[in-house]
């Protein structure tokens, strides 16, 4: 298997829960890194730009508001398959249909407010991390 990092997003409905730390907590407990971590509230650009591929899709302006109507946690995590270990820790995007266990299980109301997002592939996880982080944002492991 190989190393790889991917972007995570602690969404305005987990932050305003407060469950930060124990989101945290389930990825460091699954062996993945936080190799970088910034907290922000982003703009309605921002969320456009981040979400630009859904852009036609009728969910679109739902979907932008929701991310703009408070803090977020954005994440990379680094550590083996992380991609798509991380996606199966989040659960499926439909909470209704997150397995028991999962973050979208535990923490998520709908599909509207789903709790966390993730990278869907190593290609996608490069160009969200660049979104996001520069280079010198990304901390490499020394110990
Ligand atoms: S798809 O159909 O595979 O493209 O959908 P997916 O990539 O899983 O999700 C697209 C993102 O939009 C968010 N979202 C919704 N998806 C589907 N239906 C509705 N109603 C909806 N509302 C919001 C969904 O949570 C995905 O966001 P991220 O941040 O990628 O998880």
């Amino acid at each position: 298997m190989a190393l790889e990092r991917t972007l995570s997003i602690i969404k305005p409905d987990a932050v305003a829960k407060n469950v930060i730390g124990g989101i945290y907590n389930r990825f460091e407990t699954a062996g993945l890194r936080i190799v970088a971590a910034k907290m922000m509230h982003l703009s309605k650009e921002q969320a456009e730009g981040f979400y630009a591929e859904h852009s036609e899709r009728p969910f679109f302006g739902a979907l932008v508001e929701f991310m703009t109507s408070g803090p977020i946690v954005v994440s990379v995590l680094e550590g083996e398959d992380a991609v798509k270990r991380h996606r199966e820790i989040m659960g499926a995007t439909n909470p209704s249909e997150a397995l028991a266990g999962t973050l979208r299980a535990d923490y998520a109301v709908s599909i509207d407010e789903n709790a966390v997002h993730g990278s869907d592939a190593v290609e996608s996880a490069a160009r969200e991390i660049a979104y996001f982080f520069t280079d010198e944002e990304v901390c490499a492991r020394t110990r």
